[in-house]
Protein backbone atom coordinates (compact mmCIF):
# COMPACT_ATOMS: atom_id res chain seq x y z
CA UNK A 1 0.00 0.00 0.00
CA UNK A 2 0.76 3.29 -0.22
CA UNK A 3 -0.56 5.51 2.77
CA UNK A 4 -2.43 8.50 0.63
CA UNK A 5 -3.25 6.17 -2.13
CA UNK A 6 -6.88 4.16 -1.75
CA UNK A 7 -6.33 1.21 -3.41
CA UNK A 8 -8.99 -0.79 -5.78
CA UNK A 9 -9.20 -4.30 -6.05
CA UNK A 10 -10.58 -4.94 -9.60
CA UNK A 11 -12.16 -8.20 -11.35
CA UNK A 12 -11.52 -9.08 -14.53
CA UNK A 13 -14.12 -11.51 -15.02
CA UNK A 14 -12.53 -12.09 -18.93
CA UNK A 15 -14.70 -14.84 -21.22
CA UNK A 16 -16.71 -15.79 -18.49
CA UNK A 17 -19.89 -14.73 -17.13
CA UNK A 18 -23.79 -14.66 -18.68
CA UNK A 19 -27.26 -12.91 -17.80
CA UNK A 20 -27.22 -15.26 -14.61
CA UNK A 21 -24.54 -13.25 -13.00
CA UNK A 22 -26.77 -10.97 -11.45
CA UNK A 23 -27.16 -13.11 -8.38
CA UNK A 24 -23.07 -12.80 -8.13
CA UNK A 25 -23.19 -9.16 -8.39
CA UNK A 26 -26.13 -8.81 -6.14
CA UNK A 27 -23.56 -10.52 -3.65
CA UNK A 28 -20.54 -8.03 -4.48
CA UNK A 29 -23.16 -5.15 -3.76
CA UNK A 30 -24.49 -6.69 -0.64
CA UNK A 31 -20.88 -7.17 1.02
CA UNK A 32 -19.62 -3.77 0.02
CA UNK A 33 -20.24 -1.99 3.10
CA UNK A 34 -19.96 1.26 3.89
CA UNK A 35 -16.28 0.23 5.75
CA UNK A 36 -15.33 -1.69 2.87
CA UNK A 37 -16.13 1.31 0.70
CA UNK A 38 -14.19 3.91 2.54
CA UNK A 39 -10.88 1.59 2.87
CA UNK A 40 -11.00 0.24 -0.37
CA UNK A 41 -12.49 0.69 -4.47
CA UNK A 42 -14.01 -2.08 -5.98
CA UNK A 43 -14.62 -2.40 -9.82
CA UNK A 44 -15.41 -5.10 -12.19
CA UNK A 45 -14.62 -5.82 -15.74
CA UNK A 46 -17.37 -8.02 -17.47
CA UNK A 47 -17.53 -8.89 -21.33
CA UNK A 48 -18.02 -6.11 -22.87
CA UNK A 49 -21.16 -7.84 -24.03
CA UNK A 50 -22.65 -7.80 -20.63
CA UNK A 51 -21.02 -4.36 -19.87
CA UNK A 52 -24.51 -2.43 -20.13
CA UNK A 53 -26.58 -5.18 -17.89
CA UNK A 54 -23.70 -5.14 -15.63
CA UNK A 55 -23.97 -1.41 -14.84
CA UNK A 56 -27.42 -1.21 -14.67
CA UNK A 57 -27.01 -4.47 -11.96
CA UNK A 58 -24.73 -1.88 -10.32
CA UNK A 59 -26.76 1.08 -10.63
CA UNK A 60 -26.94 2.78 -7.09
CA UNK A 61 -23.96 1.29 -5.91
CA UNK A 62 -20.52 2.11 -5.29
CA UNK A 63 -19.29 -0.66 -7.29
CA UNK A 64 -17.41 0.90 -11.24
CA UNK A 65 -17.54 -1.32 -14.26
CA UNK A 66 -15.83 -1.39 -17.62
CA UNK A 67 -14.57 -3.42 -20.10
CA UNK A 68 -11.69 -5.58 -20.82
CA UNK A 69 -10.20 -4.08 -24.14
CA UNK A 70 -11.37 -0.91 -26.37
CA UNK A 71 -10.22 -0.15 -30.07
CA UNK A 72 -7.87 2.39 -30.90
CA UNK A 73 -10.68 4.48 -33.12
CA UNK A 74 -13.51 5.23 -31.96
CA UNK A 75 -15.81 4.20 -35.02
CA UNK A 76 -15.26 2.08 -38.35
CA UNK A 77 -14.94 -0.45 -40.29
CA UNK A 78 -13.56 -2.92 -36.95
CA UNK A 79 -15.67 -6.05 -37.01
CA UNK A 80 -15.65 -7.26 -33.25
CA UNK A 81 -14.24 -4.51 -31.71
CA UNK A 82 -16.00 -1.88 -29.64
CA UNK A 83 -14.80 1.57 -29.33
CA UNK A 84 -14.25 3.56 -26.18
CA UNK A 85 -17.25 5.49 -26.61
CA UNK A 86 -19.68 2.62 -26.42
CA UNK A 87 -18.10 1.31 -23.03
CA UNK A 88 -19.36 4.88 -21.83
CA UNK A 89 -22.29 4.59 -23.63
CA UNK A 90 -23.04 1.05 -21.45
CA UNK A 91 -22.40 2.35 -18.56
CA UNK A 92 -18.71 1.65 -18.05
CA UNK A 93 -16.18 4.19 -16.73
CA UNK A 94 -12.87 2.33 -17.10
CA UNK A 95 -11.12 0.19 -19.37
CA UNK A 96 -8.34 -2.98 -19.61
CA UNK A 97 -5.74 -1.81 -22.31
CA UNK A 98 -2.96 -4.08 -22.82
CA UNK A 99 -3.30 -7.29 -20.87
CA UNK A 100 -1.22 -9.88 -21.45
CA UNK A 101 -4.02 -12.19 -23.07
CA UNK A 102 -4.44 -9.71 -25.46
CA UNK A 103 -0.66 -9.05 -25.84
CA UNK A 104 0.02 -12.85 -26.58
CA UNK A 105 -3.21 -13.93 -28.21
CA UNK A 106 -3.63 -10.88 -30.09
CA UNK A 107 -0.26 -9.84 -30.88
CA UNK A 108 -0.87 -6.27 -29.21
CA UNK A 109 2.08 -4.16 -29.43
CA UNK A 110 2.79 -1.53 -27.06
CA UNK A 111 2.00 0.89 -29.47
CA UNK A 112 -1.29 0.08 -29.73
CA UNK A 113 -1.98 -0.16 -25.77
CA UNK A 114 -0.94 3.50 -26.04
CA UNK A 115 -3.00 4.13 -28.67
CA UNK A 116 -6.28 2.51 -26.96
CA UNK A 117 -5.30 4.30 -23.89
CA UNK A 118 -5.35 7.80 -25.64
CA UNK A 119 -8.62 6.58 -27.18
CA UNK A 120 -10.22 5.43 -23.33
CA UNK A 121 -8.54 9.22 -22.50
CA UNK A 122 -10.67 11.00 -24.92
CA UNK A 123 -13.99 9.43 -24.09
CA UNK A 124 -12.94 10.16 -20.63
CA UNK A 125 -12.51 6.46 -18.88
CA UNK A 126 -9.99 5.14 -16.87
CA UNK A 127 -7.43 3.03 -18.47
CA UNK A 128 -6.04 0.16 -16.55
CA UNK A 129 -2.94 -0.52 -18.73
CA UNK A 130 -1.00 -3.92 -17.96
CA UNK A 131 2.57 -4.68 -17.81
CA UNK A 132 4.47 -7.41 -16.72
CA UNK A 133 6.90 -9.98 -17.71
CA UNK A 134 6.90 -13.46 -19.15
CA UNK A 135 8.48 -16.38 -16.95
CA UNK A 136 11.54 -16.72 -19.39
CA UNK A 137 12.21 -12.95 -19.31
CA UNK A 138 12.19 -13.45 -15.12
CA UNK A 139 14.45 -16.17 -15.40
CA UNK A 140 16.87 -14.37 -17.61
CA UNK A 141 17.06 -11.37 -15.17
CA UNK A 142 14.87 -9.20 -17.47
CA UNK A 143 12.04 -8.21 -15.55
CA UNK A 144 12.59 -4.53 -14.54
CA UNK A 145 13.71 -4.18 -18.51
CA UNK A 146 10.71 -5.50 -19.92
CA UNK A 147 9.17 -3.42 -17.20
CA UNK A 148 10.85 -0.36 -18.22
CA UNK A 149 9.69 -0.79 -21.75
CA UNK A 150 6.31 -1.62 -21.17
CA UNK A 151 6.27 1.62 -19.40
CA UNK A 152 7.63 3.82 -21.53
CA UNK A 153 5.81 2.24 -24.76
CA UNK A 154 2.10 1.93 -23.55
CA UNK A 155 1.86 4.75 -21.03
CA UNK A 156 1.37 7.47 -23.27
CA UNK A 157 1.89 11.32 -22.24
CA UNK A 158 -0.81 12.86 -19.84
CA UNK A 159 -0.79 10.00 -17.91
CA UNK A 160 -2.48 11.21 -14.27
CA UNK A 161 -3.66 9.64 -11.23
CA UNK A 162 -6.95 10.11 -12.29
CA UNK A 163 -7.03 8.66 -15.76
CA UNK A 164 -4.37 5.61 -15.64
CA UNK A 165 -3.89 2.80 -13.07
CA UNK A 166 -1.06 0.86 -13.52
CA UNK A 167 -1.43 -3.44 -13.59
CA UNK A 168 1.56 -5.51 -12.31
CA UNK A 169 0.97 -9.01 -13.57
CA UNK A 170 3.47 -11.34 -13.63
CA UNK A 171 2.10 -13.37 -16.98
CA UNK A 172 3.53 -16.68 -15.34
CA UNK A 173 1.63 -15.55 -12.50
CA UNK A 174 -1.64 -15.39 -13.75
CA UNK A 175 -3.93 -18.68 -13.73
CA UNK A 176 -1.39 -20.78 -12.52
CA UNK A 177 -1.40 -20.04 -8.64
CA UNK A 178 2.04 -18.95 -8.65
CA UNK A 179 2.93 -15.95 -6.54
CA UNK A 180 5.99 -13.93 -6.77
CA UNK A 181 7.85 -13.98 -3.66
CA UNK A 182 6.72 -10.59 -1.50
CA UNK A 183 10.36 -9.43 -2.53
CA UNK A 184 10.07 -9.58 -5.88
CA UNK A 185 6.52 -8.01 -5.75
CA UNK A 186 8.19 -5.15 -3.77
CA UNK A 187 11.29 -4.96 -6.14
CA UNK A 188 8.85 -4.48 -8.99
CA UNK A 189 6.26 -2.17 -7.49
CA UNK A 190 9.44 0.17 -6.26
CA UNK A 191 11.04 0.30 -9.75
CA UNK A 192 7.45 0.94 -11.26
CA UNK A 193 7.01 3.88 -9.21
CA UNK A 194 10.55 5.08 -9.59
CA UNK A 195 10.02 5.37 -13.50
CA UNK A 196 6.43 7.25 -12.86
CA UNK A 197 8.07 9.60 -10.79
CA UNK A 198 10.43 10.61 -12.79
CA UNK A 199 8.48 10.50 -15.86
CA UNK A 200 5.11 12.26 -14.28
CA UNK A 201 6.01 13.87 -11.29
CA UNK A 202 3.62 14.33 -8.35
CA UNK A 203 0.93 12.22 -10.84
CA UNK A 204 3.70 9.33 -10.64
CA UNK A 205 3.18 9.19 -6.86
CA UNK A 206 -0.18 9.48 -6.97
CA UNK A 207 -0.85 6.68 -9.36
CA UNK A 208 -1.98 3.31 -8.40
CA UNK A 209 0.14 0.49 -9.01
CA UNK A 210 -2.10 -2.63 -8.52
CA UNK A 211 -1.00 -6.07 -8.58
CA UNK A 212 -2.21 -8.96 -10.22
CA UNK A 213 -1.57 -12.91 -11.05
CA UNK A 214 -3.12 -15.83 -8.83
CA UNK A 215 -4.76 -13.34 -5.85
CA UNK A 216 -6.80 -14.79 -3.29
CA UNK A 217 -8.41 -14.57 -0.03
CA UNK A 218 -5.54 -16.39 1.16
CA UNK A 219 -2.88 -14.25 0.32
CA UNK A 220 -4.41 -10.91 -0.05
CA UNK A 221 -3.31 -9.58 3.18
CA UNK A 222 0.50 -9.97 2.54
CA UNK A 223 0.19 -8.96 -0.70
CA UNK A 224 -1.86 -5.45 -0.19
CA UNK A 225 0.37 -4.47 2.82
CA UNK A 226 3.69 -4.31 0.51
CA UNK A 227 5.26 -0.95 -0.30
CA UNK A 228 3.75 0.52 -3.72
CA UNK A 229 0.98 -2.10 -4.08
CA UNK A 230 -2.14 0.27 -4.62
CA UNK A 231 -4.85 -2.60 -4.91
CA UNK A 232 -4.95 -5.80 -6.99
CA UNK A 233 -6.29 -6.94 -10.79
CA UNK A 234 -8.17 -10.54 -9.96
CA UNK A 235 -9.09 -12.90 -12.76
CA UNK A 236 -10.20 -16.44 -11.36
CA UNK A 237 -11.34 -14.94 -7.85
CA UNK A 238 -13.28 -12.73 -8.88
CA UNK A 239 -15.95 -15.08 -10.18
CA UNK A 240 -16.81 -15.75 -6.81
CA UNK A 241 -18.82 -12.90 -4.59
CA UNK A 242 -16.97 -14.74 -1.56
CA UNK A 243 -13.78 -14.95 -2.91
CA UNK A 244 -13.56 -11.28 -4.63
CA UNK A 245 -15.16 -10.08 -1.05
CA UNK A 246 -12.80 -12.06 1.09
CA UNK A 247 -9.54 -10.46 -1.56
CA UNK A 248 -11.22 -6.50 -0.70
CA UNK A 249 -11.49 -8.17 2.79
CA UNK A 250 -7.85 -7.32 3.18
CA UNK A 251 -8.69 -3.96 3.70
CA UNK A 252 -10.93 -3.56 6.09
CA UNK A 253 -8.56 -3.15 9.37
CA UNK A 254 -5.29 -1.28 7.31
CA UNK A 255 -4.67 1.66 8.20
P1 LIG B 1 -5.71 -14.55 -12.09
O1 LIG B 1 -5.75 -13.49 -13.31
O2 LIG B 1 -6.13 -13.81 -10.86
O3 LIG B 1 -6.69 -15.62 -12.48
O4 LIG B 1 -4.31 -15.05 -11.99
C1 LIG B 1 -5.28 -12.18 -13.15
C2 LIG B 1 -5.48 -11.40 -14.41
O5 LIG B 1 -5.26 -11.94 -15.50
O6 LIG B 1 -5.84 -10.21 -14.38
Amino acid sequence: MTPEIKPVVAGNWKMNGSSNSQSMVRELVAGYDQKLQGQVDMAIFPPSILLAQTASWLSGSKISCGAQDCHANQSGAHTGDIAADMIVDAGGTMVLVGHSERRVDHNESNDEVAAKARAAWQSGLTAFICIGELEAERRSGKTLDVLAEQLAGSVPDGATAANAVIAYEPVWAIGTGLVPEASDVEEAHAFIRKQLVERFGNAGATMRILYGGSVKPGNAGELMAINNVDGALVGGASLKAEDFLGICEAYRNMT
